[in-house]
């Protein structure tokens, strides 16, 4: 069973993402991680993550196992994990390790922007996870604050709006929702209700296909 839950910056996707593998018992990737990995590694390096022969070579040297910096879920990263993420060579080199993870036993929730389109086009189930740009960026910005960083709301809401401008205009597996994903709107859902309206969909089609979720 493959779970693909995309959408844009702090919709709730990895919240959303993360409850339900916990639910399950599955396995689960958050891929943003490895597109910040790739970014945050080019920048370290002195580089430009607009650099294709610089993002490339730290895909390629990626280790998939070291993704616990806490510096990954800084801004820095994000911004350059949408630069990086364009250069096709970049997902290019991401890509099979994806896959690979999508094949876990008993199952794999993976989240991102193109799990449903690209990475595992025959998941499952496919979420698409959204919410209004003003709303995403209160999100953010109250995270931010309550983990103690200065926040400014327009920033916030600038380096959101630029991220997924950059994230849905690339040219290569741009952020969209699969042509069979249930789009779930947290601008009215919370996140529990979000929660309650993913396991009815994952309970429905294991019920379908006889697997252990429909339990
Ligand atoms: O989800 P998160 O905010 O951590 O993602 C950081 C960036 O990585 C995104 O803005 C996007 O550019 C890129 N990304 C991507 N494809 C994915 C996951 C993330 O292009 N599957």
């Amino acid at each position: 069973m493959i779970v693909a839950v995309d959408g844009p910056a702090a919709s709730g996707k990895g919240t959303l993402a993360r409850r339900i593998a916990r639910e399950l018992g599955y396995a689960h990737l958050d891929t943003g991680k490895l597109y910040r990995a790739v970014g945050l590694a080019v920048l370290r390096g002195g580089g430009d993550p607009s650099d294709p022969a610089a993002a490339e070579a730290a895909a390629q040297a990626l280790d998939p196992d070291s993704l616990d910096d806490p510096e990954l879920a800084g801004d820095d990263a994000a911004q350059a994990a949408s630069k990086v993420s364009a250069i096709p060579a970049v997902r290019a080199a991401l890509l099979e390790m994806q896959r690979t993870f999508a094949g876990r036993a008993p199952g794999a929730v993976l989240d991102g922007r193109d799990i449903g389109t690209v990475v595992c086009p025959d998941a499952d189930i496919k979420l698409y996870v959204t919410a209004s740009d003003e709303i995403r960026a209160q999100r953010r910005h109250k995270e931010l604050l309550q983990r103690g960083k200065a926040s400014i709301y327009a920033r916030v809401l600038q380096d959101l709006r630029e991220r997924d401008a950059r994230d849905s205009a690339r040219s290569v597996a741009p952020m969209k929702p699969a042509e069979d994903a249930v789009v779930l709107d947290t601008d009215r859902l919370d996140a529990e209700a979000a929660f309650t309206a993913a396991m009815e969909l994952i309970r429905g089609v294991a019920a379908r296909a006889g697997g252990p979720a429909g339990q």
